[in-house]
């Protein structure tokens, strides 16, 4: 079944008070219209039409990497003129979804279950609705005494009667394009708020001889729409809950879910074990067999298998096989670590390559260097990569050996094998094989402290 969807998202936010348009704001790490394109693409929507007002510009910058076709609302006059102008920019799918930009907990297994109750009773249209205990300020789905739908009425234009009705429109459709193409036009303001009611479409559809239908979810909070910060926020816990009991259900230990955070589509391995206090924000890829955390921040991360990462933060770095990191190390961005590779307390790199089997065991800041295999940092080597106007490299290479306390002033290359003795501040290359020594020889001032307290 060919899909389209429509996503209305021009509505302006103000309760979120914010310059953001409503709809860019995160959930779980991402936009709320991105987790609602995502559940749509998921159900085989193969184009999205996102309906936006007066924040456009922002929100085609935020979404810049995205196939999007934008229907620019400037006049809010209603939810079925906002589909109305998001017609042109449908292709010849047979079906449309339509959908609002604010609904981040809506799951493609809902979506899914739509579409499947639509495409089998073969309906013109189909609404998902929800059964809510207060209902206030919902479309309410009118049934006839057998069950069937004969229409949506707005809270506002509804009877007493009508608005005991327990059954909510969750602004969700499942639409023929060719029922959507004929019926749209049709709609009026002619109403309570004088708008353009999308709801209108069921009662349309019907008088046109059209089957129409309901799918009701027996998840409501699923629907809820995001409009004040506190929802934002009350979203937030439940995506949080959804991502993480899913991987555990794939196979990962969290030793106390409730306080770790990670973002949707963050990926983590079967047997990893994440202890507590962690972010594991978007971008991250996590293997299998490591231990995270406690207290780990890992952004746009690549993890490999049977790694430990604790009390440590990563930006926009890689980590090999069976490394270790942390406690207390910060990887900055661009840092790529090779396989069993040790970094250790108060460590801190950036924009570097260390190879297989390095050590960096305490204290020490690697900037712009190049670490071969096998080399060992020792304890406050500070790679001094900044002459105050530009950044230089370091290269230390395989199977070298650099003592503690080392200044390496950078662009400065220590050879294979070679030993900077402790204490060395290296300005010149170190060939290969050699010992460089860089400090005042010792001088030792014998019966100098009697002397001095005489
Ligand atoms: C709408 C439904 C109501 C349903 C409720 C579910 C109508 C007439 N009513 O009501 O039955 O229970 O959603 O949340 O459709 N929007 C635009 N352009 C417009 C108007 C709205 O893009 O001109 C967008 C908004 O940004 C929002 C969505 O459409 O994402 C829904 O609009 P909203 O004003 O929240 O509709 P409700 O009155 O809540
Ligand atoms: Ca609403």
């Amino acid at each position: 079944m060919s899909l389209a969807s429509i996503i209305l998202a021009a509505g302006e936010g103000t309760r979120m008070k914010s310059k953001l348009p409503k709809v860019l704001h995160r959930v779980a790490g991402k936009a709320m219209v991105e987790h609602v394109m995502d559940a749509a693409a998921k159900v085989g929507s193969d184009r999205t039409i996102l309906v936006v007002g007066s924040g456009k510009s922002a929100v085609e910058a935020a979404l810049s990497g995205r196939e999007i076709f934008y229907a620019h609302q400037t006049e809010r006059l209603g939810t079925g003129h906002a589909v109305s102008i998001a017609l042109e920019a449908l292709g010849d799918e047979a079906h449309v979804l339509i959908l609002c930009g604010d609904t981040p907990l809506l799951s493609s297994m809902t979506l899914e279950a739509l579409v499947q109750h639509h495409e089998k009773s073969g309906a013109g249209c189909t609404v998902l609705t929800a059964e809510l205990e207060s209902p206030y300020g919902y479309g309410r789905i009118l049934r006839d005494s057998e069950g069937n739908v004969l229409g949506i009425v707005e809270e506002k234009d509804a009877s007493a009667e009508e608005k005991c009705i327990k059954e909510i429109n969750s602004g969700v459709y499942v639409v023929k394009r060719d029922t959507l193409l004929a019926e749209i036009p049709r709609i009026t303001n002619d109403n309570a708020q004088g708008e353009y009611y999308l709801t209108d479409l069921i009662k349309l559809a019907r008088e046109s001889g059209e089957r129409v239908g309901a799918y009701k979810t027996q998840d409501a909070a699923e629907i809820s729409g995001v409009n004040s910060r506190v929802q934002l926020s009350e979203c937030e816990t439940l995506l949080r809950q959804r991502i993480n009991k899913a991987l555990m259900l794939e196979g990962v230990t969290m030793i106390d879910p409730s306080s770790v955070y990670v973002d949707a589509d963050v990926v983590v391995g079967r047997d990893t074990v994440v202890y507590p206090g962690c972010i594991i924000e978007k971008g991250t890829v996590i293997g299998e067999d490591c231990e995270i955390g406690p207290n780990a921040r890992l952004k746009h991360c690549h993890i490999g298998n049977g790694v430990t990462f604790k009390d440590s933060t990563g930006i926009e770095s890689t980590v090999g096989d069976d490394s270790t990191v942390g406690p207390y190390a910060y990887l900055r961005p661009g840092s790529v670590l090779g396989q069993r590779v040790k970094v250790g307390d108060f460590v801190e790199i950036k924009n570097s390559n260390i190879g297989d089997d390095a050590k960096i065991s305490h204290l020490t800041y690697v900037g712009d260097g190049d670490v071969g295999e096998n080399v060992n940092l020792g304890c406050g080597v500070v790679f001094v990569n900044y002459d105050g106007k530009k950044k230089h490299r370091t290269v230390v290479e395989n199977d070298a050996f650099v003592g503690c306390n080392v200044n390496l002033i950078s662009p400065v290359t220590v050879g294979e094998g070679a030993y900077v003795a402790a204490g060395s501040t290296i300005t010149k290359d170190v060939p290969s094989g050699s010992l460089a020594i860089a400090r005042d020889k010792q001088k030792n001032i014998e019966g100098w402290v009697k002397r001095k307290n005489r």
